[in-house]
């Protein structure tokens, strides 16, 4: 029997109305020429394919189509939008450069920022509060006359909690500071409206919201006007941020995910709502279970700790299950993982945590199949 799936944050599976679009543009009987190719007719079929999704996704998000830069995916896109900004704006001299991020960022961020660090850039990770979320005032003390970006997730991937990306976008416009956003876990399934949010740079990735892996976006504001520098050079297409032969399947497969994230965005978070209420009803009961980020919250994901238990051996102790735990080990120790680190969760609570991650398709039933295992595992280990 299948486990039951609840990694949504990890990735999704993607729509069968995805998948069926995709197809049609990989085969000789389908449009599989470059979409850069201006010679001919099966050219121009695909860069019209290109543009549409171009369209497609930029309308879910109030963004211009000309905003839109394919990447492979988010990480890229978080390298595009770090390194990008700040060679646009110190060159390649990067002492000159200071960045302000939250310590609970995805790695993409993070390391990308201590890469810059090994070059001289002064960065400062503001802890995220306890509840979950990051403090616009936070951001705001840390700024210097150096700084050149701030970049600040909207919702995190291990907790769910949904930052103030309004207000701290306010700041970094008052002061001219350009504004990045690891969106990567909202895009097609909370509402992003980019003509009222002053963010200057949005980070998107195909595979959270129903489309296929290997694809993703950068939003680049134009008014404003934003400046980033390529990081991946030959070619110049995207107009010259970033080179490659665009990827056409992946292309109209993100671009069909975000026609369908507009329309059943309202549906599909109202199902996460109901299905979350009813993990946590099913968990009320149970001593020593606590949330990890009270914050306001996007309700497909739920992290939670079971206190004298071992996360790990709880984890592998629910075989019927497929999802994560917080923590990211490697060989020689579990360490608990840094985001419940940063929010202050003590160590044997952060390393008993679980992320239940759940979405468009996970059922009722689903979820009492969950309980059913949490529930059991947890008393027996606790035994
Ligand atoms: C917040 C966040 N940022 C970035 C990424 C990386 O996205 P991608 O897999 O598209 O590179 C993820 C996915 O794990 C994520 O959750």
């Amino acid at each position: 029997m299948k486990p039951i799936y609840l990694d949504y944050a990890a990735t999704t599976p993607a729509a069968p109305e995805v998948a069926a679009e995709m197809a049609r543009y990989l085969t000789l009987d389908g449009v599989f020429a470059n979409p850069a190719s201006r010679s001919h007719g099966p050219g121009w079929q695909a860069e019209s394919a290109v543009e549409d999704a171009r369209r497609d996704l930029a309308e879910l998000i109030g963004a211009d189509p000309r905003e839109i830069v394919w990447t492979s995916g988010a990480t890229e896109a978080d390298n595009l939008a770090i390194k990008g900004s700040v060679e646009a704006a110190v060159g390649l001299d990067y002492s000159r450069a200071h960045i302000v991020t939250s310590a609970y960022e995805h790695k993409a961020v993070l390391d990308c920022c201590k890469h810059l660090e090994t070059f001289g850039a002064r960065v400062t990770y503001v802890a995220p509060e306890p509840d979950g979320r990051v403090s616009p005032a936070k951001i705001s003390a840390a700024i210097t006359p150096e700084t050149v970006l701030i970049s600040v997730m909207h919702v995190n991937n291990e907790l769910g909690t949904i930052n103030d990306i309004g207000t701290i976008g306010a700041e970094a416009r008052a002061k001219q500071i350009s504004f990045h956003v690891d969106a990567a876990q909202s895009v097609g399934k909370l509402a992003v409206d980019l003509k009222r949010l002053p963010v200057d740079l949005l980070s998107i990735s195909g595979h959270k919201f129903y489309g296929p892996k290997g694809i993703g976006a950068l939003y680049v504001r134009r008014s404003p006007y934003v400046k980033i520098a390529a990081q991946i050079h030959g070619g110049g297409h995207e107009r010259g941020m970033r080179s490659g032969t665009l990827p056409t399947h992946q292309i109209v497969g993100i671009g069909c995910a975000a026609r369908l994230a507009k329309q059943q965005m309202a549906a599909d978070y109202a199902h996460l709502e109901r299905l979350q209420a009813a993990l946590m009803e099913g968990l009320a009961d149970l001593d020593g279970c606590f949330l990890n980020g009270s914050g306001p919250r996007f309700p497909g994901i739920t992290n939670l700790s079971f206190a004298g238990v071992d996360g790990e051996t709880l984890l592998n102790s629910l075989a019927t299950l497929a999802l994560s735990s917080g923590s990211a080990c490697n060989s020689a120790t579990v360490e608990p993982s840094y985001v419940l680190k940063a929010l202050g969760v003590p160590r044997a609570l952060a390393q008993s945590a679980l992320r239940v991650s759940i979405g468009r398709y996970t059922t009722q039933s689903d979820i009492e199949g969950a309980l059913q295992a949490i529930r059991s595992s947890v008393m027996r280990l606790r035994k």
